[in-house]
This record gives C-alpha cells, structure tokens and sequence, in this order.
C-alpha cells in the first residue's frame, strides 16, 4: 500500500479532533460523535482509496454515516478495509475528562477481522511481551511472563482495565501478583497504542471492552510489534444468533492479532482530551493545535505530530 496514506489517515482524525472538539465538556456525546463522524467523512473522500468500513458507526439502518459496507473515499486505486471509531470515549469527551480520542485503521481489503458491536476480552502488550501471551492464563502467570520478557519486576508493571464490576476477579489477581493498576472510565483503545510506545507507563491491557474497539487496537498493536489475544463475548441471544452471518462460527475462537489485522496495516489517532498518549485539542484565536499518533506496520515507524490549523486555509471551517 502506498506509505503515503499514513500521513493522509492524520488528516482524517485531526479534522475529527478539531470538529469534535468544540464539544468537550457540553454535556452531549451523541453530537460530539457526530461532529468527528461527519469530518472524517468529509476528508476520507478526499483520498485516493477505493475504501469499505468494515468496523465503523453501526449497521447501514442504524448509521446515517460511516456505517458497515459503507464505500468511503474518491473510489481510485487501492481496495482498502477501513475500521474507524470517529470518537473514542465519547462520554469522556462529553465530561471533558482524559483520554477521548478520534481514531482509524486500514488493511488492505479483507485486511480486518469483521467484529459484530458486541463486548470483547482482551489482553495486549508491547513489543517485549511479543508471543507470551496467553489469554486463558490467570492475570498474574501473564504479568509473571512479561515481567521475565523485560527484566523487571512485577512491581514494575501496570496493567490498564476499564473500571467495571465485571472486572473484580482479575484487578483482584493483578493486586495479588504485585503490579499497578490504572482503572479507566472508558476509551480502551488508547492505553492499548500505549502499550507499544517505550517509556508511556503502560505494560498491559486486559479485560472486556468493545470488539470494534479491539480491532483498531489491534492495529495500533501490530503497527508497533506487540501482541494481542481476544475472544468475543457473547451476552444476548441475538448476538449469539447473529454470529455466524458476520462469518463468526466459533464463538469460542481464539483471536490472534494477525487474525485480527492482516497485511501491511495503518494505524492512526488524535487527542480529543488529553491523556497519557496524545494531548487534546487547544484552540486559539483562529486557529488551534492537535497532537496526532502515526503508524504503519511494515515499517514500524511512529510519528508523533504536532500540528498548527489554521481555520482561515482550512476548507472545513
Ligand atoms: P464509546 O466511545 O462508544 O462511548 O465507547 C467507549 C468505551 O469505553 C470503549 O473504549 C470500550 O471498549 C467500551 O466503551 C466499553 O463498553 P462498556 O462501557 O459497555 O463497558
């Protein structure tokens, strides 16, 4: 796929963050989710991608925008698969708390694991604890190994987990096993891009979050040479109904992340809020500044951007 896209991927969740942004602490995800889907639409059909949302807004019915099957983009070139979640942590944007991002992945096409919005385990670790894994290991045995994998202690380590009761059995191993815990409200797929930047504090993602969620984690994850393992989960007869018309015939599968994001994928994301990853949005008089996360699998390589908007020069404003 051309590299080129990368760059165009953080045109996509800056126009996102700055739309979204004016929203922070309003009181009102639904129209903050809104604001980043219609930008990201708005820019992706500037690219020269013949793209499909495979993970995006909803089903056709229930999404008036980036919905699944949705064709996005200027229809020349590269056939790419696109899993977007415009607003990561919309409830975190609504309160103005940390950690709200706008986010999007590609593979090329057939490139993403079609996941059903329905919940999903997850463990996932940076490049070091690359294929020591194992998702039906207690907390600790895993903590025990990648402790191992970086020389370290398992007091060294910190473990992010959505805050929820579903949660107790395992932050009750985790506190046994000796390591941190850092409990968040929402937003699952920034601590997990975390886990594969050195020195970010972040060593394990684990728990029951989104299964959309987890395929853009994934790609983050593979674009920075971790590991990640997962299972969905189903909670409703529907669900269960549902699965094997999304290809899904084994509702206990496994996931591996190459099963998850194939192929040369591209992963990136803005701070909405800011957060131990990327800072929020700040505007100023005519203008404003966003901090972005660029990667690409086949190359690894990881930008950060810091990027100056200028709303006279920029055509969505
Ligand atoms: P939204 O951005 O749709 O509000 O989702 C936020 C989120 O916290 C995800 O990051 C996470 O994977 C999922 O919701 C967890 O779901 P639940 O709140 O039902 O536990």
């Amino acid at each position: 796929m051309n590299r080129h896209l990368a760059l165009e991927l953080a045109r996509v969740t800056e126009a996102a963050a700055l739309e979204s942004g004016r929203w922070v602490g309003k009181g009102d995800k639904i129209a903050a989710d809104a604001a980043a889907t219609a930008a990201m639409r708005h820019v992706l059909g500037t690219m020269d991608i013949y793209g499909t949302v495979v993970i995006g807004e909803g089903e056709m019915d229930e999404a008036p925008m980036l919905y699944i099957g949705e064709k996005v983009g200027n229809r020349k070139y590269q056939a790419v698969d696109i899993a977007v979640d415009p607003l990561e942590g919309t409830t975190l944007c609504a309160k103005g708390t940390n950690g709200a991002i706008t986010t999007i992945a590609l593979a090329p096409a057939g490139g993403f694991l079609n996941a059903p919005d329905m919940y999903m385990d997850k463990i996932i670790v940076g490049p070091e604890g690359k294929g020591i894994i194992d998702i039906d290991a207690p907390p600790g045995e895993n903590l025990r190994r990648l402790a191992q994998a970086k020389r370290c202690n398992i007091a060294d380590l910190t473990v992010v987990l959505l805050d929820r009761p579903r949660h107790n059995d395992i932050v009750a191993d985790i506190r046994k096993a000796g390591a941190c815990i850092h409990m968040i409200s929402d937003g699952d797929v920034a601590p997990a891009v975390a886990t594969g930047i050195a020195d970010s504090g972040i060593d394990m993602v684990l728990g029951i979050g989104g299964a959309p969620e987890g395929v853009l984690a994934a790609a983050a994850v593979k674009c920075a040479g971790g590991d990640m393992q997962a299972r969905l989960i189903f909670t409703t007869d529907c669900e269960r109904e549902r699965a094997p018309t999304m290809g899904i015939t084994d509702p206990d599968k496994i996931y591996t992340l190459e099963e998850m994001a194939t192929g040369d994928v591209f992963f990136a994301a803005t701070g909405v809020t800011s957060g131990a990853l990327l800072r929020g949005v700040r505007y100023s008089s005519g203008g404003a500044r966003t901090h972005s996360i660029v990667m690409r699998s086949r190359s690894r390589t990881v930008r950060f951007l810091d990027s100056f908007h200028y709303f006279d020069h920029k055509p969505l404003h």
